[in-house]
């Protein structure tokens, strides 16, 4: 089938080099110049695993081009995927700027019959309130779909291959049809309803995965009082089949672009329309907590005013160069606040973080490096290299990520919930 992708970030690349795999015919469509040239090239724009020798698969066989042509490949495409971005506002509500704006583009451009994909996440209402009045208006022929994704970043092609199931909330038969076609070739169970409950699907999932964390990291703190291992008890109370083991790891916190921004725009919803969301608030408090945790215990160790801290791991969980909402942000902001020195480290994230904070920290070349510029020792991400103990001899560690091989040689380690 011929497919036209709206957005290369991670979910629309994800998108479209899988159901190119496939053998479908797939433009992927962005405003960035650079991007395009980067995906053409083979390049993929993002650290994915896997993703660059599939994007040089697909590109080789010619089921993949990248444009800034809206208006060719919408014209050209059977299937629209919408896969913009959807941030938050300050008050945590949704922005739908940019998919409004897509969809306006849609109606300008699409000439005969298109299936609409909206693949960004979207409060519950969205696809039908705010997509589908702009496509009626234009008059085009058109089916709607709402189809969540649930991809992990890092292993976000893993994911979409052979994920746990595929949503489609479907409009009409005629694009339930069409849509079963696309996702033939995927193993995963089809799981088909409306376009609002699809929206739904995915913030109650999203929200009660970080639900799960922020239960862990709240027990998590509670066991270290007791002097019981946090983790053990997770184990314990993962071999319940009902609740499982995932999402059971407490720590630094949650972060990413999904968790917190996803949770907070779904509290908006539900405020909106005179629901408290008590427990969701409480979920995000617990989860801002953590990081407060993590400079509280450094300074019962070592003052960190003027004092050389080193950070490993920047970005929000291993496996990614992303460090948006990662605990590292808000702790180095606290830590400059201080005057410490900081030296941070990250096997991917380095040229994100350098964005974020210039030079007002250090930037080592590895952990090594790092652990040896810094008396303190911050462990922010769970990278498997820094599960290595000579990196930690003699230093004070506060670890946020269960990396126990630190406690071996430190003079002093601590754990947040253990
Ligand atoms: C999350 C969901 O897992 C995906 O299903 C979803 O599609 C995606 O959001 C999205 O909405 O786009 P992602 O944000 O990539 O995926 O990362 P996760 O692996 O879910 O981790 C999120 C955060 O939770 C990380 O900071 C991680 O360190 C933390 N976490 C995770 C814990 O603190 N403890 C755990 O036990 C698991």
């Amino acid at each position: 089938m011929n497919i036209a992708i709206i957005g290369t970030g991670y979910v629309g690349l994800t998108t479209g080099v899988c159901l190119a795999s496939k053998g479908h015919q797939v433009t992927c469509v962005d405003l960035d110049q650079e991007k395009i040239n980067m995906i053409n090239s083979g390049t993929p724009p993002i650290f994915e695993e896997g993703m660059k020798e599939l994007l040089e698969e697909v590109i080789s066989a010619g089921l993949l081009i990248a444009t800034i042509d809206s208006e060719n490949a919408i014209k050209h495409a059977e299937i629209i995927f919408l896969c913009v971005g959807t941030p938050s506002k300050d008050d945590g509500s949704i922005n739908l700027e940019y998919l409004k704006k897509a969809a306006n583009t849609i109606a300008e451009k699409a000439g005969n019959h298109k299936i609409v994909v909206i693949k960004s996440t979207v409060v519950p209402g969205t696809t039908m309130n705010a997509v589908k009045p702009i496509l009626d208006a234009s008059g085009i022929n058109h089916g709607l779909c709402m189809n969540p994704e649930f991809l992990k970043e890092g292993a976000a092609i893993k994911d979409f291959l052979e994920g746990d199931r595929v949503v489609l909330g479907v409009t009409d038969k005629e694009t339930e049809t069409i849509m079963r076609e696309l996702y033939k070739d995927f193993p995963q169970q089809l799981f088909i309803t409306n376009p609002t409950t699809a929206e739904m699907i995915k913030y109650a999932n999203n929200s009660l995965l970080a639900t799960k964390i922020s239960f862990a990291n709240e027990l998590g703190n509670l066991c270290k009082k007791l002097g019981i291992d946090s983790y053990e008890v997770m184990d314990g109370v993962g071999l319940d089949k009902r609740l499982s083991r995932q999402f059971l790891n407490c720590g630094a916190g949650f972060g990413g672009s999904c968790f917190p921004k996803d949770v907070k725009a779904i509290i908006s919803k539900g405020l909106e329309e005179g629901e408290g969301m008590k427990l969701l608030k409480t979920v995000i408090e617990v989860n801002n907590e953590q990081p407060v945790k993590m400079i509280k215990l450094l300074e019962k160790h070592a003052n960190p005013v003027n004092k050389k801290i080193g950070i490993l791991g920047l970005a929000f969980k291993q496996g990614t160069d992303d460090v948006r909402e990662a605990p590292s942000i808000a702790i180095i902001n606290e830590l400059l606040k201080m005057n410490s020195d900081i030296t941070v480290y990250d096997p991917e994230a380095m040229s994100n973080a350098k964005k974020i904070f210039s030079d007002k920290i250090k930037y080592a070349e590895s952990a090594r490096e790092c652990a040896n510029k810094s008396d303190a020792i911050l462990i922010l991400t769970g990278w498997d290299e820094f599960r290595k103990p000579e990196l930690y001899s003699n230093k004070i560690v506060i670890d946020g990520r269960r990396i126990k091989e630190a406690e071996q040689n430190a003079k002093i380690y601590e754990g947040i919930c253990w």
